[in-house]
């Protein structure tokens, strides 16, 4: 490979999860240390970071496409970017992206991207690398200083996964659970909130499984956290995701009714309502035992809004073990849900089991299962109109004078009035749509 110059401007593309937002936003923080700038809108970027995701095959083929559009474009202003793969897909499958891609010149895990300097230097001398080391080293420790950051910002207290759903590849990319240090995590909630950030959203592959010591040396679980952090007076706001029923405890149950700051919203996947298939997918639940935890955080917070992820086409489905997937959405009346169709993973046990669904059962089922949670989330959505509550406000809408928030529900609520960004207004809610509301501002909440 030949020798560049050193990139001036950069771009960072995140896939998948909202902890690759995170990772993305902090490589983005990185560059940004190294004197690179982000590239102005619709211009090439000299330096490209494809942060990627696994999860299913459409997702993990998307890399080779952005790959090709970004040669292509290269071409056309005749000068080559320095193209890095990070994320999941750079993890499971560095060296085939090094093989089939000349025009990669570094491959960087989700847990080695703190050495990503290191490598544009590098590439700008010629040189491919591929670091998808999980190194012992903290990642964390090396990054810079959170600097500026939205009025709701993501804050990765936990990574990896030790639960091996016979589908999923994250215990491969993203490696043992691991829990960041009580310290290090209130002071980049401190650091978030000083740099602009109102709501922090703890992030992690099994949030729930977070532990630690608190200042005095006590060992705390996720509550003890959450608890520590709604301290910080200058979060006004908290949430979570995603949670694994297994990893739910007392204590995380019962602070949904103690600490105001925490936002009546739980996402807890589930992924199917057949006990056979849960089985098969090794999720260590039943369907009943799911149903009894989603209760106790009902008991102790009543207006709790639920939210799920759903597989269908599991190997071996049966039409009545999908209809009790069906079954468990009306049972449970989920205010957001999200469901996809299952994609055989190489490396994971699933792919290699036998009754494969066909993809026509796929389509079919995955409509199914979406009418039904579209019909509960337009009904959870309408079940809020008259009420007034809180938002925070994240960004202007399309039309003018238009601003976009969100509810403590998690709700997308557009308005018109007076407002700015970071701001907390009270809202009456007026209009209800399946994918969010419409509301009008009554007045401006102290902070
Ligand atoms: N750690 C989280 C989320 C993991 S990935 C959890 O366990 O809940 C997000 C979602 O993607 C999963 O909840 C699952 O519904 C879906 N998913 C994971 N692997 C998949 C696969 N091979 N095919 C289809 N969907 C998958
Ligand atoms: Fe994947 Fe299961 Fe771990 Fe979630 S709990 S990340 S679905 S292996
Ligand atoms: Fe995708 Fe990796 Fe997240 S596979 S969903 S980016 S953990």
């Amino acid at each position: 490979m030949r020798q560049s110059t050193p990139p001036r401007t950069y771009r960072v593309k995140s896939f998948g999860c909202q902890m690759n937002v995170y990772d993305g936003e902090r490589m983005a923080e990185m560059l940004a240390a190294k004197g690179i700038t982000p590239a102005p809108e619709g211009e090439e970027a000299d330096l490209v970071v494809l942060n990627t995701c696994h999860i299913r095959e459409k997702a993990a083929e998307k890399v080779y496409s952005d790959i090709g559009r970004l040669v292509k474009a290269g071409e056309e202003a005749g000068r080559k970017p320095l193209i890095a793969v990070a994320g999941c897909v750079a993890q499971a499958e560095g060296e085939e992206i090094m093989a089939r891609a000349p025009a990669v010149s570094m491959v960087v895990g989700p847990q080695a991207y703190h050495r990503l300097p290191d490598m544009i230097d590098k590439a700008v001398a010629g040189e491919r690398a591929t670091d998808t080391d999980m190194p012992e080293d903290a990642k964390f420790a090396a990054l810079p200083k959170r600097r500026k950051v939205g009025p709701s910002a993501f804050l990765t207290i936990q990574e990896g996964c030790d639960k091996f759903c016979t589908y999923c590849v994250v215990p491969y990319t993203r490696g043992a659970e691991i829990s960041r240090p009580f310290a290090d995590l209130l002071r980049e909630a401190e650091t978030l909130c000083e740099s602009g950030a109102r709501e922090i959203t703890l992030l992690g592959q099994n949030v729930n499984a977070w532990t630690g010591e608190d200042d005095a040396g006590r060992s705390i679980g996720f509550d003890g956290l959450v608890k520590a952090i709604a301290a910080l007076p200058d979060v006004q706001r908290i949430r979570y995701t995603t949670s694994h029923p297994n990893d739910v405890t007392e204590g995380m149950i019962a602070m949904h009714g103690e600490v105001e700051k925490l936002m009546p919203y739980l996402h807890l996947p589930v992924q199917s309502g057949s006990d056979r298939v849960l089985k098969a997918m090794n999720r260590s639940h039943t369907a009943e035992s799911y149903l009894k935890l989603l209760e106790r955080f009902r008991a102790a917070r009543p207006d709790i809004a639920l939210s799920g992820d759903f597989i269908v086409g599991f190997p071996g489905e049966t039409e009545p073990e999908f209809e009790e997937t069906l079954q468990l959405v009306d049972k449970v009346g989920y205010a957001q849900a999200f469901s996809f169709k299952y994609s055989p993973r190489p490396g994971t046990p699933a792919a290699s089991f036998e009754d494969q669904v066909a993809k026509e059962v796929m389509d079919e089922r995955l409509q199914r299962l979406q009418a039904a949670i579209n019909r509960d989330q337009l009904a959870f959505n309408e079940g809020s109109v008259g009420r007034t509550c809180e938002v925070l406000v994240e960004r202007k809408g399309k039309l003018p004078g238009q601003w976009l928030g969100k509810s403590p529900w998690l709700q997308s609520v557009f308005f018109e009035g007076e407002a700015a960004i970071g701001d907390m207004v009270r809202v009456e809610l007026a209009d209800a749509g399946p994918n969010s509301l419409k509301g009008r501002v009554l007045e401006p909440v102290a902070p």
